[in-house]
């Protein structure tokens, strides 16, 4: 079942009442605690990005990403701008993102990456003082209208941050959270259902099938990720954004959650923000570069990689500047 997040056919408002007593009123979706400064923490908590970028060698990475076809346009960005106060920090974005297809965001910390994110589940609407002009469509409707209910479209568009953010529940019922607060399910052996899907889905199923009453915080860093990641996906969702999900992990963790995104792209449109541009080459179909808050250029990885058009591309994968 696909959740509606327009307006439904009798015309009521699609969506639930905002309660501001509620904390993380995201659903399935991978929201840090309602405290917690979401907007910053990738800057403020931990390490930024490296200074030089990890192609410092001068030759890009080669491009191992499995080549499929890319899908419809799932995802349109017209003429995306964002400010936060007075400062402008996107301009005028213009981007189509593919369907069962993962999209790489790249460019240096600060460019915007993490800002154009965060505009496709309407997230910089939780920022205080952040405006955002222009449109995104997603299958051609406009996520930004009225009648869109914001709650809803971050089910349908999860998100996965870089620092693992379970909920301070079981194993079980942080899958089970999104599920059951948006009416999913109406038996226990449905939720049970629900759960291990996802759970198989995100390939934590097998380590955790055994102890799923026990604290999701007691999981280690990669599968805490991936825990998140079933979180997002137990309620369905056909979009799932990442903002550099593996920079908080160790290799063999990371290569887990390459896998897993490898494996999700069959099903869903996701895009990943990531500072590794050999990660970029590993996981995407596309790859979009930005620079100072603009979109220099995008197209097929392998392209961006070993043919970009312009030169600023070609200094960033060549790593001469980060
Ligand atoms: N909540 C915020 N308030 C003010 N400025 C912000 C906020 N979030 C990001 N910025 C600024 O917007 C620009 C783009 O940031 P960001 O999207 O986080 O870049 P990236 O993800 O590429 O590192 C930066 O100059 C950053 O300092
Ligand atoms: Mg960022």
């Amino acid at each position: 079942m696909k959740l509606p997040f327009f307006r439904s056919p009798d015309g009521r408002e699609g969506g639930t009442p905002a309660d501001p007593t509620e904390a993380p009123r995201m659903g399935g979706q991978v929201l840090p605690g309602a405290d917690a400064p979401l907007d910053r923490r990738d800057e403020t908590v931990l390490p930024t990005e490296p200074a030089v970028s990890d192609a410092q060698g001068e030759v890009p990475p080669t491009v191992t990403a499995p080549a499929v076809p890319v899908g419809p346009t799932k995802i349109a960005a017209r003429d995306i701008s964002v400010f936060y106060g007075d400062k402008q920090a996107l301009y005028d974005v213009s981007l189509d993102i593919p369907d069962k297809t993962v999209t790489s965001f790249i460019g240096p910390s600060g460019c915007g990456k993490s800002t154009f994110l965060r505009c496709m589940n309407r997230m910089n609407d939780t920022i205080q003082g952040a405006r955002v002009t222009g449109q995104i469509l997603m299958d051609g409707d406009d996520i930004n209208a009225r009648s869109v209910d914001p709650v809803l479209l971050r089910a349908q568009v999860g998100m996965v941050f870089q620092k693992p953010n379970p909920f301070p529940k079981t194993i079980y019922e942080n899958v089970a959270y999104g599920p059951r607060i948006h009416g999913l399910t109406s038996s226990k052996s449905e939720m049970d259902g629900i759960v291990e899907v996802s759970l198989k889905r995100a390939g934590l199923w097998d380590e955790v099938a055994d102890r799923l009453h026990s604290a999701g915080t007691g999981l280690s860093g990669g599968q805490q990720q991936r825990l998140v990641i079933a979180r997002a996906i137990a309620v369905n969702p056909e979009v799932i954004l990442m903002d550099e999900p593996c920079s908080a992990l160790d290799p063999i963790a990371t290569a887990k959650i390459e896998e897993l995104i490898d494996e999700l792209r069959e099903q869903y449109c996701i895009v990943i923000v990531t500072h590794s541009m050999a990660q970029a080459a590993r996981v995407s179909q596309r790859t979009a570069f930005f620079h100072l808050g603009r979109l220099v250029e995008h197209g097929d990885t392998e392209e961006i990689f070993t043919n970009p058009r312009e030169r600023r591309t070609l200094d960033y994968i060549t790593g001469r500047f980060g």
